[in-house]
């Protein structure tokens, strides 16, 4: 080793962020969530996740009862309140007490939070914002006219537990150079990412051993992103499928890692929502080792890395690090120039 013309050995730098993404989380299926209480582990604490009997309605509360601590996800649902299993303590959609069986006056002080929670494209998200306010039009998920068209399977949601910084998912977004080594693409004949506001998305074709895959993945905010894709083989019908990438932080250093998908319907299955399910299973089993699970493998060990050294044919991450941390910072406080669409086309 020849000391004199080497450089130092480079030095990492990598910070956990200070507070969780604002934003809409994704955390599944509509189908997923029932009359029967959930437990959802999220942002540090436990939650409590049921639909209301008389609306149907998904509501989202603090999981721990104030009174003494009990999980309100090992209660029951009555009507749109969630009684607690410990004294039976009712509390409503609003996170108020609306009943204590054997007390005479409410406290004054008996109320949780509740969380915001949307619906569409057959998938429910939570509002995450460390400042406390409710949602902003600006992040609103859209709907998506293509989930809604006839012939799709239901989505099928997979989770893994994930022991980093959510943060260390996003990159996915513009690291050109991973599709092959970690993916199995062979080539990419074009890449380029597009952030216009919380928007973010990564347009990719390529050849894969299937055939020619087109595909758009978008974020909408930190929490959620949907992908669209179309592989071309000569012969055979177009393949069209679509799936999710989504992250639910858990703590400062992990997350719930939750992947979904939604194949064409297969001729013969139509109406049979088993049937069309473990169809999906099996594609999604057969495909393990280069889909979105291929990364699971790298986000276990690796670390975070604040400076990363980049070469000319690395995709545009500086930039998508810079569209994602307005996420981690008061919306008074997210750069106006984010609003303006950004163009970063690293084909070559
Ligand atoms: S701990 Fe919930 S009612 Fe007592
Ligand atoms: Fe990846």
């Amino acid at each position: 080793m020849n000391s004199q013309i080497a450089p130092a050995p480079y030095i990492i730098h990598g910070s956990l962020p200070d507070r969780y993404p604002r934003g809409w989380f994704c955390i599944g299926a509509g189908y997923e969530f029932s009359t029967e209480p959930k437990m959802l582990n999220y942002f540090g604490t436990s939650l409590v996740a049921y639909r209301g009997e008389d609306t149907g309605k998904l509501h989202v509360l603090d999981a721990f009862c104030p009174h003494m601590g009990a999980n309100l996800a090992d209660g029951c649902v009555k009507g749109e309140s969630v009684i607690c299993p410990f004294h039976e303590w009712s509390w409503g959609a609003d996170g108020v007490c609306n009943d204590i069986p054997y007390a005479k006056k409410i406290p004054v002080k008996a109320r949780i939070t509740s969380w915001y929670t949307h619906e569409a494209n057959q998938l429910v998200y939570l509002w995450n914002d460390p400042d406390g306010n409710p949602p902003i039009k600006e992040q609103a998920i859209p709907d998506e006219a293509i989930v809604a068209e006839e012939g799709w399977t239901p989505w099928v949601i997979r989770r893994v537990h994930v022991e980093n910084n959510c943060r260390e998912l996003i990159d996915n977004m513009a690291d050109k150079a991973h599709f092959s080594p970690v993916h199995g693409l062979p080539e990419i004949t074009h890449f380029s990412n597009v952030s216009e506001g919380h928007k973010y998305t990564q347009f990719m074709n390529g050849h894969s051993e299937n055939g020619l895959m087109k595909s758009e993945a978008t974020y909408h905010g930190p929490g959620y992103m949907i992908h669209k894709s179309t592989t071309v083989a000569e012969g055979e019908p177009d393949r069209r499928f679509m799936s999710l990438v989504m992250n639910v932080p858990t703590s400062m250093e992990s997350f719930e890692f939750l992947a979904g998908f939604k194949e064409r319907v297969p001729e013969g299955m139509e109406g049979d929502i088993d049937a069309q399910t473990a169809y999906v299973n099996e594609l999604i089993d057969d495909g393990v080792e280069s889909s979105v699970f291929a990364d699971l493998a790298i986000w276990k060990n690796k670390c975070t890395i604040d400076n990363p050294i980049l070469c000319d044919g690395d995709g545009p991450v500086t930039k998508l690090r810079q569209w994602y941390a307005q996420f981690l910072v008061p919306v008074d406080q997210v750069p106006e120039s984010l609003q303006e669409k950004r163009i970063y086309d690293k084909t070559s």
